[in-house]
């Protein structure tokens, strides 16, 4: 019988492949053989030796001390791409937000009082302010054309946008998912400077903390938007607001919410909810749990 542990609330539907006449999961138990985890921090968390197997029910890896695991011969699976079109819809949805000013026009909505006649002529007064722009023509830069990355390049393709990716490890899997009318640029600073809206999708690693700092954000085209879904780490958020408040950002979209950001009118920002549709939920805790079963029962390492 193998021990299983979970950290955060891991879909049934990925707990059903691990069957009970092999298998005990629970969020609390002794000396586990493995650790299924989402989205808690396990970097100061004392890892029981028992532990085989560690199982990151989503793409990213950095709430786990991977180095430190393996050291001990413990490997950490995740599950890429099986999240890829759920991030890749709330990036849609953000970046629409951000051109129709709609986080701040449904606050306006929000407060009207007064009768029928009242809001309407309130309405007329006041939604001057809320002119957006449209997205054909448009140029995004992807970074990081990973499962998510090619995703979003694709479907800003089909909104009639001009998309330019960059990513130096592109792999030849995700090279055939692009779309051939996605540009290539040839470094960072190349892709940033063609863009007006950027959308950031590569790992949080010492290579890409601050990634996005004050001199690539004036890089960009005057009224950028800039779409995190990544890490909150990888863009630098004393120089959005800055930026924001010079008006050489129009919006700043992200998935982590933060005192920094908080309250500014340009900023929409969502609770981590990137991942979050049953769909998603469902894929990663399938994919992790099926790596787990395989690798505690056969031994075998499969990744995807
Ligand atoms: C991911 O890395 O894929 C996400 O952080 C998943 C999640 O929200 O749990």
């Amino acid at each position: 019988m193998f021990k299983i542990q979970t950290l955060n609330n891991i879909s049934v539907n990925g707990l059903e492949r691990l069957p009970r006449e092999n298998f005990e999961v629970a969020s609390e138990i002794q000396n586990p053989d493995a650790i299924l985890v989402r989205s808690a921090d396990m970097h100061k968390l004392d890892i029981p030796g028992s532990v085989k197997a560690i199982g990151r029910a989503g793409a990213g890896t950095n709430n786990i001390p991977v180095a430190q695991m393996s050291k001990r011969g413990v490997p950490v699976f995740n599950a890429p791409g099986a999240n890829a079109n759920a991030v890749k819809e709330l990036v849609l949805a953000s970046m629409l937000m951000a051109s129709r000013n709609l986080a701040q026009s449904l606050d306006f909505v929000r407060k009207l009082d007064g009768d029928d006649k009242a809001m309407h002529e309130a309405v007329e007064a006041g939604k001057k302010k809320f002119v957006g722009m449209e997205l054909p023509g448009r140029t995004l830069g992807v970074i990081g054309l990973g499962a998510i990355g090619v995703k979003v390049a694709n479907a800003a393709l089909e909104l009639g946008m001009t998309v330019y990716g960059y990513d130096p490890a592109m792999t030849v899997q995700n090279a055939w998912q692009l779309n051939s009318g996605v540009r290539q640029a040839v470094s960072v600073d190349d892709l940033i400077s063609k863009s007006q809206f950027l959308s950031v999708h590569v790992p949080l690693i010492d290579a890409t903390r601050g990634l996005i700092n004050a001199e690539r954000i004036r890089l960009m085209k005057k009224q950028g938007v800039i779409l995190n879904f990544a890490r909150d780490a990888i863009v630098d958020q004393a120089a959005v607001i800055e930026a924001l408040n010079a008006g050489q950002l129009y919006a700043y979209a992200c998935d982590f919410p933060s005192n920094a950001l908080k309250g500014h009118p340009r900023v929409i920002a969502t609770p981590h909810l990137g991942a979050s549709t049953g769909e998603a939920e469902d894929n990663c805790a399938v994919m992790v749990a099926d790596q787990i079963r395989e690798f505690l029962e056969q031994g075998t390492i499969r990744n995807s």
